[in-house]
């Protein structure tokens, strides 16, 4: 009998990097990448075209994409908050850009410094181009359970920009639970709300490792469908506009507990254990000082 397939997007690069304080060398994030491209991943998140006064760990994302060895079949990705973001993301030819919204406006305002509907309205130029351009865009959705500024989110909310996102032509919405408090009843109910509006192949489950829950909540992914999810090697990460918020689950667990579940990934074991090993060390040497 052939296993059913779900698919790891790896994003260590990016937000398991973007949190750490210390500058990382450009050639530690290059050999990152690289070890990665050798995993089986089809997508690797390894950029991010926002403002370097916001997230200087992300400034020299171009240098990170020219300098990177090009596995074919592998899709590079970068985060593009706005349509000066997605051109240079475009010149330093990422494979897929991401724009990246809230579905509370604490975060909204924080993260992006707009509101909700303000962050939407600077999407709508990105995606316009990335479609001229034959640029595959993905769509975020943060705080889908829980804001560290406004509380528990209703799922309303996440169903409201998810749906944008849609018509805006997202070809995928990954949900974020940026902050890693949610709890499997309340994933699921949030999921049963959106998944009254898209199909579950049209979603990803991004679940950050808080409060432990990560593999729980995707657990109940699984079981409404949802056949891909978002995880970074080593299990760094987090967001420096999110106070509170921890790494993202682990790619090693996140692929061993898939494989317990009986589902394939296609993912080296023995290729992520390494560059896990890399990940951690870039995070060592910021705490050995
Ligand atoms: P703003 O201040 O409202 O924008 O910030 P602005 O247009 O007024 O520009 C301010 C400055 O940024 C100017 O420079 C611009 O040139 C520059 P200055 O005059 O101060 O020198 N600027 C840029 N520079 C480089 N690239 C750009 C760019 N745009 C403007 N694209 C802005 C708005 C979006 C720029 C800012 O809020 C920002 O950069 N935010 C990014 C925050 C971020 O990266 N957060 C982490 C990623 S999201 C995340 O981790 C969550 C996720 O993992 C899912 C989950 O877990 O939930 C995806
Ligand atoms: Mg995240």
């Amino acid at each position: 009998v052939e296993k059913t397939s779900v698919e790891i997007f790896e994003v260590g690069p990016r937000d398991g990097l973007q949190n750490e304080s210390r500058p990382i060398a450009l050639a530690d994030k290059i050999a990152l990448v690289d070890c990665l491209s050798r995993g089986g991943f089809r997508r690797i998140e390894v950029a991010s075209f926002v403002s370097p006064r916001w997230v200087p760990q992300m400034a020299d994302s171009g240098a990170v994409l020219a300098g990177i060895t090009r596995v074919p079949g592998v899709r590079y990705a970068a985060l593009t908050p706005n349509l000066r973001g997605y051109q240079d993301a475009h010149a330093a030819q990422a494979g897929e850009v991401a724009v990246f919204g809230s579905a509370s406006e604490g975060f909204s305002r924080a993260n992006l410094n707009c509101s909700v509907a303000d962050s939407l309205l600077r999407f709508a130029p990105v995606l316009a181009q990335a479609q001229a351009d034959g640029v595959p865009v993905r769509g975020y959705v943060s705080c889908v359970s829980d804001c560290p500024f406004d509380g528990p989110t209703d799922p309303g909310a996440v169903v409201r920009v998810v749906a944008a996102l849609r018509d805006m032509g997202c070809y995928e919405v990954s949900l974020g639970d940026t902050l890693g408090q949610g709890t499997p009843e309340r994933i699921a109910a949030m999921l049963r709300a959106v998944l009254g509006e898209v199909a579950p192949d049209f979603i990803a489950g991004h679940f950050h490792d808080t409060a432990g829950r990560a593999l729980d909540n995707i657990a109940v992914s699984l079981e409404q469908g949802v056949r891909v999810f978002d995880a970074a090697v080593g299990g760094l990460g987090g967001c420096p506009y999110a106070p509170g918020a921890a790494g993202n689950v682990a790619t090693e667990a996140v692929q061993a507990r898939l494989t317990d579940l009986g589902y394939a990934t296609g993912l080296d074991s023995g290729v992520i254990a390494q560059a896990a090993a890399m990940a951690r060390a870039m995070r060592g040497a910021r705490d050995a000082v």
